[in-house]
């Protein structure tokens, strides 16, 4: 994608209006993640009721874990707004970001808002919770593990409404679709805030990861974690 003009066509002096444009933000692995996230969520949810279905539960919920596991290390390694220090922030920014929102100009973020992020850390953070608690219910740990597993995943559902609520009224707020930011990794911006490289290859390397992941779990090559 031509986003790294900045410093060549247009010039580092140039006015804002002239180096405003459509700008690289979400890497391919980030972009990546989320929709294989969602999708195992999806499948995990769906397949949790029924004991027929159990495999593909805990199969879903393992790449699930995988998934998150890899975001905690692209968060400190990635791309700049995939980076825990780029959007994570305290209270105080947080609120002010929230009182923005009832103003005619609320605050606009390239990567993700302070409030948005807190979701992102609550979703992080009990999606672990929920792979641990399952993987203790199913090996057996005790009766106790299956209902916290439950409560979890219930707590990270209200958690979820509120992400797919937060992103809906900031898209309106901020006239953006983020949604399909979130497909095609474009947002509205400084031609300088883009960031350099799709990463296509640690998208790939992601992509094979869980597909070598998904072998190994169902061709019995880690039988301790199927039922
Ligand atoms: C179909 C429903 C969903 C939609 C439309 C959606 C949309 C989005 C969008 C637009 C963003 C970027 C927000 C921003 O611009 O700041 C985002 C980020 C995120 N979403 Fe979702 N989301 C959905 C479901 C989920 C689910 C089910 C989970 C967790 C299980 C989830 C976890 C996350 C995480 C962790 C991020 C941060 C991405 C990153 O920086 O790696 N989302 N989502
Ligand atoms: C995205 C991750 C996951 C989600 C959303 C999820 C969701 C759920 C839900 C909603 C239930 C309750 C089903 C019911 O109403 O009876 C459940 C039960 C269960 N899950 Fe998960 N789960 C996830 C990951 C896992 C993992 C990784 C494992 C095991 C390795 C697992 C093992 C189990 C077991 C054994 C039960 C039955 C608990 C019991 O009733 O004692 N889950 N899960």
């Amino acid at each position: 994608m031509a986003i790294n003009t900045a410093n060549t066509s247009v010039g580092l002096n140039a006015q804002s209006d002239a180096v405003h444009g459509r700008i690289l933000v979400w890497d391919i692995p980030t972009r990546i993640f989320h929709w294989s996230l969602v999708l195992c969520f999806v499948i995990a949810y769906l397949t949790s009721e029924s004991e027929r279905w159990q495999v593909w539960h805990v199969t879903a919920g393992y790449t699930f874990g995988m998934l998150l596991l890899f975001r905690l290390f692209w968060g400190v390694v990635g791309t700049r707004y995939a980076r825990f220090s780029d959007f994570v922030q305290g209270p105080k920014q947080t609120m002010r970001y929230l009182s923005s929102l009832l103003t005619r100009h609320p605050h606009h973020y390239v990567g993700h808002n302070p409030a948005g992020a807190w979701a992102i850390i609550g979703m992080i953070g009990l999606g672990l919770l929920a792979v641990l608690t399952g993987w203790a219910s199913f090996s057996d740990y005790g009766d106790w593990f299956g209902e916290l597993h439950e409560g979890i995943v219930n707590v990270l559902i209200l958690v979820i409404a509120i992400h797919i609520g937060g992103v809906l009224v900031s898209s309106v707020l901020h006239r953006e679709n983020l949604v399909r930011s979130m497909v095609h990794g474009c947002k509205q911006g400084n031609l300088l805030d883009a960031i350099r490289y799709p990463q296509w290859i640690v998208g790939v390397l992601l992509l094979v990861g869980l597909g070598l992941f998904l072998w190994a779990l169902l061709s019995s090559r880690l039988p301790a974690l199927l039922p």
